[in-house]
C-alpha cells in the first residue's frame, strides 16, 4: 500500500473510495460541505436516513457517480478530533475499502471543522500508522486472501511538503516495524522457536546494518547466566540469547548508549508448575517483548535515532521434561545473586535478569525492558494499558510521554521498597514469586535488584501485547498488537 500526498483538495481526488472524518459535534453539512456539494448533495440527506450520527466508529457507505470519486465513506470520529481520532478513523476507512475492493482511496488528515491544535505533520503520520496498521493481517495462513488498497491519497491542504513527506515517512517506518513485532507474535510456537527468533533477529541485522551476537546455550552457561539456563533447561528447543546493536551513522561525541531488553518465551506452559489450558492457549505471545525489540532495532537507522542502541532478547521456551527446572531449586544468576525457584511459571523475570545483567556489563547508560511479565498487570489495567514501572522518574517521565505521542496507553504503577520484601530468600538472596499481592510490582521490585544503579524503565505488556476479545481500536487486528514498538520509536527518535 503506498502512500501519496495529494495536490488538490480531498473533494477533487479521483479515487474509487473518499473517506470522510466527522465529529459527533459538527453538523454533517458544515463538516463535509464540498465533498456534499461534489456528491450532488445527497451525502447528508442518505447519511440521516441511515441513522448516521457522527457516533465513534459508525459508517455511512454512498455510491457518488456524479463526483471524482465513486463512492464517499462517512466515518464517526465522535467527539474527538486530536491524532487517536485520525488513527481509528483511517482504519476504519482502509478496512472498508478493502472490503468494497477500492483501489485507490482519498483519505483527510483533519476532522473537519473540529479546532484543530494538532501540527499538520502530525495529523498525517497519525492518518499513515491508522491506515498502516488497520490493513493489518497475518496472513500467511491464509489460502486466499482479499488485496489491500494499492494507493492511499493523503489530503493536507498546503502545508510544507518537505516536512509532510517526512511524516509520511516516518509513519511507514513505525507501521513496519510494528507489523513485524505483530509477524513474529502471530506466527505459532512450533514456528517461531528461539532459534527462529534468532533468524529474525539476524533478518533485521543484515537489512539495517546491525551488530548481532547469538549466544548459545552453553556460552551463556559458562557466562554465567543461570537463571536464563535454568529456564531453558526443560526444553528440547536450543534457546537463543539475542543481542543486536545499533551505532548511528554520525561520526561525532561519542553518543549515549540504551538498552531495549525483551522477554522472548516463545511459548510458556508454565514449565512444573504448569498453566491450565485455558491460561496456557495464547502464550506463544510470551516473546512479544522481544519481538518488539528486535522489530524497533529494525527501524533505528530509518529514523536516522541519534543514540547508540543493545537490543537484548532472552528467547527460549519454557516447557518440561525430565531436565526441567523444579520448584524449590536455587540458582545464580549472572549479577551473582542466588534465586530460589518456587514457581516456574514465574519465568520471564528470571530471563530478564540476566539480559538486565547483561546490559548492566555492557555499560550502557539506560535500560528499557519490554515483557509479558504478569497477569497481575493484567488485572490491575485492563487489557489495552501497559505498567510502567522504574528506578528513574525521569526516564520513565519520557516515556509516558512518548507513549501518549504514539497513542499507547501506559500507566506508571508504583514500586514501592516493600514490594521487594515479599521476594527476599528463606534461604537464597531471592525468590522468584510471593503470594498474589502486588504481582506486577513484586515482579519490578525482582528485577530491579540486577540493574545496579543504571536507570532502568520496566514495561509490563501482558495485557496490551496480545488481542483476544472485542473492544481493540480499528487499528488493532486479533491476535499480536506490537505493542510498545511505537512508543520506543518516539523515544529514541527525541531520547532526552
Ligand atoms: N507469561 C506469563 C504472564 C502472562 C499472563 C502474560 C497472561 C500474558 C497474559 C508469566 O510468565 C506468568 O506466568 N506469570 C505468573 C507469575 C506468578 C507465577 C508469580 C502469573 O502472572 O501468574
Ligand atoms: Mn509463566
Ligand atoms: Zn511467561
Amino acid at each position: 500500500m503506498r502512500f501519496v500526498l495529494a495536490d488538490t483538495a480531498l473533494h477533487e481526488l479521483p479515487c474509487d473510495l473518499l473517506a470522510l472524518p466527522v465529529s459527533e459535534r459538527g453538523s454533517l453539512e458544515g463538516n463535509a460541505a464540498r465533498v456534499e456539494q461534489a456528491a450532488g448533495g445527497r451525502l447528508a440527506e442518505i447519511a440521516r436516513a441511515d441513522g448516521f450520527t457522527g457516533a465513534r466508529g459508525q459508517v455511512v457507505l454512498v455510491h457518488t457517480p456524479e463526483a471524482p470519486f465513486r463512492r464517499a465513506l462517512l466515518v464517526g470520529v465522535g467527539r474527538e478530533a486530536g491524532t487517536e481520532a485520525l488513527r481509528r478513523y483511517a482504519a476504519t476507512a482502509i478496512r472498508r475499502a478493502r472490503d468494497v475492493r477500492a483501489a485507490r482511496v482519498a483519505l483527510a488528515t483533519s476532522v473537519a471543522s473540529a479546532t484543530e491544535d494538532t501540527p499538520p505533520d502530525e495529523r498525517v503520520r497519525a492518518v499513515v500508522e491508522g491506515a498502516g496498521l488497520g490493513i493489518y493481517r497475518f496472513d500467511r495462513y491464509r489460502s486466499h486472501d482479499e488485496p489491500a488498497p494499492a494507493e492511499v491519497l493523503l489530503a493536507a491542504g498546503d502545508g510544507d511538503r518537505g516536512a509532510l513527506g517526512r511524516a509520511i515517512r516516518a509513519g511507514e517506518v513505525a507501521v513496519d516495524a510494528t507489523c513485524r513485532a505483530r509477524d513474529l507474535v502471530n506466527e505459532p510456537a512450533n514456528v517461531m522457536t528461539p532459534a527462529a527468533l534468532a533468524d529474525a533477529a539476524r533478518a533485521v541485522a543484515a537489512g539495517s546494518g546491525l551488530g548481532l551476537t547469538v549466544l548459545e546455550l552453553d556460552e551463556a552457561r559458562a557466562m554465567g547466566m543461570g537463571l536464563f539456563a535454568a529456564v531453558a533447561a526443560g526444553s528440547a528447543e536450543p534457546p537463543k540469547f539475542i543481542v543486536l546493536e545499533y551505532r548511528p551513522d554520525a561520526s561525532g561525541p561519542a553518543p549515549r548508549t540504551v538498552a531495549l531488553v525483551g522477554k522472548g518465551i516463545t511459548f510458556d506452559t508454565g514449565g512444573l508448575s504448569i498453566k491450565p489450558a485455558g491460561g496456557m492457549r495464547t502464550m506463544k505471545s510470551d516473546m512479544a517483548g522481544a519481538a518488539a525489540v528486535i522489530a524497533t532495532m529494525g527501524a533505528l537507522r530509518d529514523l536516522a535515532v541519534p543514540v547508540r542502541v543493545f537490543g537484548i532478547a532472552a528467547a527460549t521456551e519454557n516447557m518440561i521434561n525430565g531436565r526441567a527446572t523444579r520448584p524449590g531449586d536455587i540458582v545464580r544468576g549472572l549479577g551473582g545473586k542466588t534465586v530460589e525457584i518456587v514457581n516456574t511459571d514465574a519465568e520471564g523475570r528470571l530471563v530478564l535478569a540476566d539480559a538486565l545483567a547483561y546490559a548492566v556489563r555492557a555499560g550502557v547508560d539506560e535500560i528499557i525492558d519490554l515483557a509479558t511479565l504478569t497477569g497481575a498487570c493484567v488485572v490491575a489495567l485492563g487489557d489495552w494499558t501497559a505498567g510502567l514501572m522504574g528506578n528513574d522518574q525521569a526516564l520513565m517521565d519520557r516515556l509516558l510521554r512518548a507513549a501518549a505521542q504514539a497513542g499507547e496507553q501506559l500507566w506508571q504503577l508504583p514500586l514501592y521498597d516493600e514490594f521487594l520484601e515479599a521476594m527476599r530468600g528463606d534461604i537464597s538472596d531471592l525468590k522468584n514469586s510471593a503470594g498474589r499481592e502486588g504481582g506486577a510490582e513484586r515482579a519490578a521490585a525482582f528485577l530491579r535488584e540486577f540493574v545496579g544503579t543504571a536507570p532502568w524503565a520496566h514495561l509490563d505488556i501482558a495485557g496490551p501485547a496480545f488481542a483476544e476479545d472485542k473492544g481493540a481500536p480499528p487499528y488493532i487486528a486479533a491476535g499480536g498488537t506490537g505493542y510498545g514498538v511505537r512508543t520506543l520509536l518516539r523515544y529514541l527518535a527525541s531520547p532526552r
